[in-house]
C-alpha cells in the first residue's frame, strides 16, 4: 500500500513529474490514500481530471488501468467475460471433461475493474467519463468501489490484494447516484487560479518568455469571465502559448491576439464576442 507521509508529498511528487496540483488536489490525495476511498473528480474540460490519474501513476510508479466509460458498456466490457472459444476447443479437445471445470479463473477474460484488483501490486485505476453511464450500470461499479472485490457467480467472490487507488472522472453531464457519491472522495476541480495556470504554463512550455506567459494567463483568465459557450481550458491555454512559441511570437499584439483566437474558442460566436470585448477598436 502506497504510504504517503502529507498532502505537501503528494503535492511535491506530482509537481515532479509535470503536474502541479491546487491544496484541494492534494489533500484529496492523501486523504484517498489513507481512508481507501475513490476519488470523484468533476468539473468542466480540461482542467486536469484525467491527467491527474495518469500523473498519479507517473509519480508514484503505479501501473495505470483505464475503464473508458461510454454508454452501452456491460459488464463483459467492465469486469471480465468468459473466454467461450477457449472454454469450446477445452470441451472438444477432452470430451470427458466436467463442464464447471472451464468455469475457472484459466478462462477468465479480466476487463479493467477486475485486473485492478487482480496481480498483486498496487495499481491507479482509473474510471474515466463515469457520467456516460446510464445509471443502471453505475451499479457495476458499487461492488469494487465499496468493497474493492468483484463477485463472478461461478467462480465465487474475487478480493483484491492489494486495494487499487482509484480516480473516477465527470464532467457533470448528469447527476450520478447518491450509493456512488457516498462511496467517494469529492474533489471539484475548476479552472486554476492565474498563479497556477502561470505555473502550468512555465512547466509545460519551458521556452516561453515571462511577460508572454503572464499576458497569455491574464487573457485566458478574461476569456473565462466572459459568459461563453465554451471557456478556454488548461490544455487550450497550452496549445495558445506552444502556437505562439513556433510562431516565434515575442509580443502579443492585436493582429497576433485575433488570428490565434480560433485556438482557444472552437465556436465562432465565442470568437466574435471575445473579439469584441478584447478588441473593441480592431472589430
Ligand atoms: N494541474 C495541472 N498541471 C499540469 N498540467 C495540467 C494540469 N491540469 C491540466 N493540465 C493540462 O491540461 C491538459 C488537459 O487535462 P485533462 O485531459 O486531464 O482534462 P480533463 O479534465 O480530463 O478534460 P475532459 O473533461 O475533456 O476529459 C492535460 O493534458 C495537461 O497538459
Ligand atoms: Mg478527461
Amino acid at each position: 500500500m502506497l504510504y504517503l507521509q502529507s498532502q505537501k508529498e503528494v503535492s511535491d511528487s506530482l509537481s515532479q513529474v509535470g503536474y502541479l496540483p491546487s491544496t484541494e488536489i492534494a489533500t484529496a490525495v492523501f486523504l484517498a490514500t489513507k481512508l481507501s476511498k475513490p476519488i470523484l473528480v468533476e468539473g468542466p474540460a480540461g482542467t486536469g481530471k484525467t491527467e491527474l490519474a495518469k500523473a498519479l501513476s507517473k509519480a508514484f510508479s503505479l501501473e495505470l488501468i483505464r475503464l473508458q466509460c461510454y454508454e452501452g458498456l456491460d459488464e463483459s466490457r467492465a469486469l471480465y467475460e468468459w473466454d467461450y472459444r477457449k472454454q469450446l476447443l477445452a470441451l472438444q479437445a477432452h470430451a470427458d471433461r466436467e463442464v464447471q471445470s472451464i468455469f475457472s479463473s484459466e478462462f477468465l477474460l479480466e476487463r479493467p475493474l477486475l485486473a485492478a484488483l487482480r496481480g498483486g501490486a498496487e495499481k491507479i485505476l482509473l474510471i474515466d467519463e463515469v457520467d456516460r453511464l446510464e445509471v443502471e450500470t453505475e451499479a457495476l461499479l458499487l461492488e469494487v468501489l465499496a468493497e474493492f472485490q468483484v463477485t463472478v457467480p461461478e467462480l465465487g467472490t474475487v478480493v483484491a490484494t492489494s486495494k487499487p487507488i482509484v480516480v473516477l472522472t465527470s464532467n457533470g453531464m448528469r447527476e450520478l447516484s447518491e450509493a456512488l457519491k457516498r462511496r467517494a472522495l469529492y474533489l471539484y476541480l475548476d479552472y486554476p487560479s492565474q498563479a497556477r495556470e502561470l505555473d502550468i504554463v512555465r512547466t509545460a512550455i519551458p521556452g516561453i518568455e515571462e511577460t508572454l506567459a503572464e499576458r497569455l494567463v491574464s487573457i485566458v483568465a478574461r476569456l473565462r469571465s466572459m459568459d461563453l459557450k465554451k471557456s478556454p481550458s488548461i490544455a487550450e491555454t497550452l496549445d495558445w502559448g506552444r502556437s505562439l512559441l513556433a510562431l516565434s511570437v515575442e509580443s502579443l499584439d492585436d493582429e497576433i491576439l485575433a488570428s490565434t483566437l480560433p485556438i482557444l474558442l472552437k465556436n465562432r460566436a465565442d470568437i466574435e464576442r471575445a473579439l469584441k470585448e478584447l478588441l473593441p477598436r480592431v472589430s
